[in-house]
């Protein structure tokens, strides 16, 4: 008999997305909170906010199928992703036609709408939805779901019951890959295994997502075998060990033109990255104790400045600078 596995080729964020509360963690409080309402079958408007990959949507959907019926979940819930869906017409005209189609009354009555990345929706268009949520509260139920809820505007957040999601703890991210691990029946070399997990928690930044589809294109790569950490570091857009030992050593000498050099000549980083890489190494650098904690607070500014469009590479240097002025 021929073992096919149809499997293969799913994207394990997908194959191991979590499909009851159970398997949701971290996010003890919300999930708390939500056990109840879907207990009595019964839910107000909801936000769901945190940064990425901490279980947001998979927790959405999972309310949702507890509470509208199986053969009913194709025509009572709706999911939408607002990241490419902003326009005015088409919040309307799917949202309104959802809303007013005949319900085939469940014992509950209710339609869900899931609108994933709802803080890209502008605020015009937000209006809008907010005069739908208040036409049709009774029997159509919102579940927002945001990275950053500051972008939603306040008359909607007044009518949904906010649920926050934190990051994943070092312990949790790795517990859930080395569940993945197992259900692949990957064998993961011992020498390095630990290293391995570690890398791949840098690289996700606490986001699972990220954590789980690193792991995944590293097998796909045949990385696994014999594991390079450097290489999966190189791929997903970091620097690899011995770079980023020549740049501490460069900037520990204060030596400000080879650091420059170093910099200009890295051509795929990603900015954001490096500058994650260089805060997770700082203890390497010689800077002065008294200076530490004011050179800590400059990386959330310099990430904030870069977000709002600041040139990645000049406030790279420009940290490094910051850092050789400070050292010993
Ligand atoms: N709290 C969590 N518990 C278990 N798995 C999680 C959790 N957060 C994220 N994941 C994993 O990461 C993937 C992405 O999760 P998702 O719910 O889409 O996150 P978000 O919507 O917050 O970005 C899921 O497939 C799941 O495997
Ligand atoms: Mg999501």
């Amino acid at each position: 008999m021929i073992n096919v596995d149809y499997d293969e080729d799913r994207p394990w964020v997908e194959k191991y997305r979590p499909t009851s509360f159970a398997e949701i963690v971290s996010q003890n409080l919300a999930i708390y909170n939500l056990k109840n309402f879907v207990a009595r079958k019964s839910m107000p408007h909801m936000i769901f906010t945190g940064p990425a990959g901490t279980g947001k949507t998979s927790t959405a959907l999972i309310v949702a199928k507890a509470i509208i019926k199986d053969e009913l979940y194709h025509r009572n819930v709706l999911e939408l992703n607002a990241s490419d869906t902003v326009r005015m017409s088409y919040v309307r005209n799917v949202i309104k036609s959802f809303v007013a189609q005949k319900m085939i009354l469940d014992d509950n009555g209710l339609k869900i709408i899931i609108l994933d990345e709802a803080d890209n929706i502008p605020n015009q268009v937000q209006q809008a939805l907010r005069r739908i949520i208040e036409k049709y509260s009774e029997n159509v139920k919102f579940i927002l779901l945001c990275n950053y809820i500051n972008k939603i505007i306040d008359p909607i957040i007044s009518r949904c019951a906010v649920f926050r999601f934190i990051n994943l703890s070092k312990e949790k991210v790795i517990e859930r890959l080395k569940y993945i691990v197992e259900k692949e029946r990957l064998q993961i070399p011992k020498n390095v295994e630990e290293n391995f997990y570690e890398t791949l928690f840098f690289i996700s930044g606490g986001d699972l997502r990220k954590a789980i589809n690193t792991l995944q294109m590293a097998v796909a790569l045949d990385l696994i075998e014999n594991l390079n950490l450097n290489e999966l570091l190189r791929i997903s857009g970091f620097l690899d060990k011995t770079t980023m030992t020549n740049l501490i050593e460069t900037v520990n000498k204060r030596n400000f033109e080879s650091a420059r050099l170093l910099i200009e000549e890295l051509e795929k980083i990603d900015s954001r990255n490096l500058i994650r890489q260089i805060n997770v190494n700082l203890d390497k650098f010689n800077i002065q104790e008294a200076s530490y904690s004011q050179i800590l607070s400059n990386f959330g500014d310099i990430d904030y400045k870069i977000s709002q469009g600041a040139d990645e590479k000049l406030q790279l240097i420009a940290l490094l600078a910051i850092i050789m002025q400070n050292s010993n």
